[in-house]
């Protein structure tokens, strides 16, 4: 190659060098606008299978398809240009086998131009991640509340909260780490134990709902905006995005049913013909 590499976006090995340095800033975007909007502002943008729930009213994350991943991953990759963009591997298309994993994972990163994956599970991923991290493809793991195994946990329920449960979550770090992963997101985990995994492990660890001491946080975006009707108790809403469409929406119905919407500086009016009659052809610019 004569070309020399031009990436200029942040890659997974640079939110690795974080590890126990400024916090890791990350929120999720699930289209090209919104994408362009958090990119000053964010390290990594996480295209999560929350999706689903957020954006296509399922009530779990369980029936998001790969299709819909990489057509959100592929939008959030051309809206933006500085911050890393990782795409969620859904439920269904990386447990089987690691071939498999890697055959999904290589369209994922192929078809939306993204630099990094990310997957649920710790011990019993481990080798599909040394798999992929071995081939090309960059991976962040997720443990803790791992919403995609919702039915065996028959709920969204916080873990680590008795210290009978340290044992095998602090395994799950630790083999993700070893196993190769960047990062890794502890989501919904008890404080202590968070704070305990990050300074066990040698990776950044991501927390969202998990402790401040974490490398970095991460929250959905439309949760900290004010978009969703409830959010969990480890959220702070850092907008009111929802009342303020409200309030433009019912403002903008007021106007339509008294027709003081559209006003003259919202019409186009007719060109003016050569000898200064009204031309019966408007032009639409
Ligand atoms: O899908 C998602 O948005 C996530 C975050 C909550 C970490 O996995």
């Amino acid at each position: 190659m004569s070309k020399q590499s031009n990436i200029s976006r942040m890659t997974a090995p640079q939110i690795a060098a974080r590890k126990g340095g400024e916090p890791i800033v990350s929120l999720t975007a699930y289209h090209a606008h919104t994408a362009a909007l958090i990119d000053p502002f964010v390290d990594f943008m996480l295209v999560g299978d929350s999706l689903g729930m957020v954006m296509h009213g399922y009530d779990t994350t369980v029936p998001v398809p790969l299709d819909l991943m990489i057509m959100h991953g592929a939008a959030v990759v051309r809206g933006s240009s500085r911050a890393l963009v990782v795409v969620d591997m859904p439920f269904g298309s990386y447990e089987e086998s690691p071939p498999i994993a890697f055959r999904n994972a290589a369209r994922v990163l192929k078809e939306t131009g993204c630099g990094a994956i990310k997957l649920e599970g710790g011990v019993h991923m481990a080798k599909t991640i040394t798999y992929l991290t071995t081939r090309g493809i960059p991976v962040m793991a997720h443990i803790g509340l791992t919403p995609q195994s919702v039915n065996v946990m028959g709920g969204f329920k916080t873990q680590g909260r008795e210290e009978k449960e340290w044992e095998s979550l602090e395994q799950d770090a630790k083999a993700v780490a070893e196993a190769g992963a960047f990062a890794v997101v502890i989501e919904g985990m008890a404080e202590l134990l968070a704070a305990r995994i990050t300074k066990m492990i040698a990776i950044p660890t991501i927390g969202i709902g998990a402790s401040v001491d974490c490398d970095g946080q991460i929250l959905v975006l439309e949760d900290m905006l004010g978009l969703s009707p409830r959010v969990p108790k480890f959220v702070k809403e850092f907008g009111h995005l929802g009342q303020a469409i409200e309030t433009a929406v019912q403002a903008y119905a007021t106007e339509v049913k008294s027709r003081e919407f559209p006003s003259r500086e919202h019409v186009y009016e007719m060109k003016k013909s050569k000898n200064n009659t009204t031309s019966k052809t408007g032009s639409d610019k």
